[in-house]
C-alpha cells in the first residue's frame, strides 16, 4: 500500500518494474501531487490498473525537490515474463527522505529465465529511511543500493544471492558520502559481494556505518571496505564466504571496529589458493580494533595484515582457532595481548613487533 495521505509529491521516482515495461503514471489516472489533496483513490486504481498484468507504477518527478514522508508496505514485487538488466531495481527512488519501505517480498517466479537484477535503490538524499523486514531472494544485481545523504536503517530481512558467489551481485552497496548507515540483523547471503562500502559513484567516503548481529554468510567476499570510513561492528556473524570474509583494501584510512561475534568458515564452499584467499579479516590499509571475537575455521589465514602501512591496531582477547594459519601479520604500533591462538596449521608470522606490544597470549 502507498500511505497517500502523507505522501506531498515534489520529486520521486518509484519505479516498479518487474514485470513488464509498461509505465502506468499516477498523474494519468488523477493524481494532482501538490501535497493538499488526497490522491488515495487515484493511487490505488493506478496500482490496480498496474497489477493486472504487471508494469512500472511512476510517481513523477518535479525538478529540485524531494519525496518526504511515503511509506510502501506489504508488497510482493515478482519477476517474470521479461528479462531485466542487473541495474534495475524493485523499487528506485531517487530523493526520498523520512519514508519507510516495509515487509516486502522481492523474488522471481522463475529464476532461470526472469531472475531478480535489483531490490531497493535510494540514490539520493536519505534522510532517515527505514527498509524493514524486506525479503529478497535470488537477487543478480544489487540487494540494496544506498546513496549520497544520512541515516538509513535496514532492519531485520534477508537479501538472498543466486549462490554463484562469484558473480557481479552484491547485497548491500553504500556507494559514498553516506553517513549513518544501520544494518541490524539483517541477512546477506550467497552473493558476489555480501556488503560493499566504497567510494565509486558517490563524492567523498561513506562516513559511520553500524553493524549489529548481521550475518554475512556463503559470498564471494563478506564485507568489503575500500573507502574511509568508519565501520563499527558488534556480534559480527561473518562465514562461508570464499576470499575474505572481512577485507579492506589498500589506500583507505578505514577504521574498523568489531566486538565480539565471530569470523569463520573462509573458503569451506571452495578454496583453490589458500595462499591469498579462504581468509577470515583481511586488511592492507587503515587500522582496526579487534575485540572478543573468535576467529576460527578458515581454510587460509585467520587474520591476514600484508602491507606494512597498517597501524595502530589492536587484537586482544580473541581466539583464533583452527584456522590454515593463524595470524600472518605487519604493520606497526600495534597491540596484539591475550589471545588464544591454538590448532593453526602453520605457525604465526608476525613481523613488526619492534614498536609493538605481543604479550600475555596462549599459542600466538
Ligand atoms: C483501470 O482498470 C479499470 C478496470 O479495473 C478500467 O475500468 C479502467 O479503464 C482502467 N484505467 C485505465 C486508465 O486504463
Ligand atoms: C510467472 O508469472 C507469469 C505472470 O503471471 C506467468 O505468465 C508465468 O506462467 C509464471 N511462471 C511460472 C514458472 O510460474
Ligand atoms: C571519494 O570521492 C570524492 C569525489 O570524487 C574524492 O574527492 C575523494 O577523494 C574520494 N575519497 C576516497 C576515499 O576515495
Ligand atoms: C600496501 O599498500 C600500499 C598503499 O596503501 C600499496 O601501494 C602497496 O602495493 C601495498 N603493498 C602490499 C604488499 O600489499
Ligand atoms: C595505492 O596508492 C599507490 C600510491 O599512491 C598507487 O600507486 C596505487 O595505484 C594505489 N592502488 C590502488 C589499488 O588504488
Ligand atoms: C595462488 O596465489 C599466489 C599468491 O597470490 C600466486 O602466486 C599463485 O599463482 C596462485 N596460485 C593459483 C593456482 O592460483
Ligand atoms: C605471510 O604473508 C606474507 C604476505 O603478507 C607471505 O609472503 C608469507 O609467505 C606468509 N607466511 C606464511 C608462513 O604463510
Amino acid at each position: 500500500m502507498l500511505n497517500t495521505k502523507l505522501i506531498t509529491v515534489v520529486a520521486l521516482q518509484i519505479t516498479l518494474n518487474l514485470v513488464r515495461s509498461t509505465v502506468f503514471n499516477i498523474r494519468d489516472y488523477g493524481a494532482i501531487g501538490d501535497g493538499k489533496t488526497d490522491d488515495t483513490r487515484a493511487i490505488l486504481e493506478t496500482i490496480a490498473n498496474c497489477t493486472v498484468n504487471g508494469g512500472v507504477l511512476y510517481i513523477p518527478t518535479e525538478s529540485g525537490g524531494e519525496l518526504s514522508q511515503l511509506t510502501i508496505r506489504d508488497f510482493v514485487i515478482t519477476s517474470s515474463v521479461v528479462p531485466k538488466s542487473l541495474d534495475k531495481f524493485a523499487i528506485y527512488a531517487e530523493d526520498l527522505v523520512r519514508s519507510q519501505i516495509q515487509h516486502l517480498i522481492i523474488n522471481s517466479n522463475d529464476s532461470k529465465n526472469f531472475p531478480v537484477p535489483g531490490g531497493i535503490a535510494m540514490v539520493g538524499v536519505a534522510d532517515t529511511n527505514t527498509v524493514r523486514d524486506v525479503l529478497m531472494w535470488e537477487i543478480k544485481g544489487t540487494g540494496i543500493e544506498i546513496g549520497h545523504g544520512s541515516e538509513i536503517r535496514i532492519l531485520g530481512g534477508r537479501i538472498v544471492g543466486a549462490n554463484v558467489r562469484f558473480d557481479q551481485s552484491i547485497g548491500i552497496h553504500c556507494t559514498g558520502n553516506n553517513g549513518g548507515v544501520h544494518l541490524q540483523n539483517t541477512d546477506v547471503i550467497a552473493l558476489g559481494t555480501g556488503m560493499l562500502i566504497e567510494n565509486s559513484s558517490g563524492a567523498g567516503s561513506n562516513r559511520e556505518i553500524f553493524i549489529a548481529h548481521a550475518t554475512i554468510d556463503s559470498n564471494g567476499r563478506g564485507l568489503v571496505i575500500r573507502d574511509n570510513s568508519y565501520v563499527s561492528i558488534i556480534g559480527i556473524w561473518a562465514a562461508s564466504s570464499t576470499i575474505d570474509q572481512i577485507f579492506i583494501d589498500v589506500n583507505t584510512t578505514a577504521i574498523l571496529s568489531i566486538s565480539g561475534g565471530t569470523i569463520f568458515n573462509g573458503g569451506v564452499y571452495e578454496c583453490p589458493n589458500n595462499s591469498n584467499w579462504c581468509n577470515g579479516l583481511t586488511v592492507n590499509s587503515g587500522t582496526f580494533i579487534l575485540n572478543g571475537v573468535e576467529v576460527r575455521n578458515n581454510k587460509g589465514r585467520g587474520i591476514w595484515i600484508p602491507n606494512i602501512s597498517v597501524t595502530q591496531y589492536q587484537i586482544i582477547g580473541c581466539r583464533i582457532f583452527a584456522n590454515g594459519q593463524g595470524l600472518n601479520v605487519t604493520g606497526s604500533s600495534f597491540i596484539i595481548t591475550n589471545n588464544v591462538c591454538n590448532s593453526n596449521q602453520l605457525p604465526n608470522v608476525i613481523s613488526g613487533k619492534e614498536s609493538s606490544i605481543v604479550h600475555s597470549n596462549l599459542g600466538c
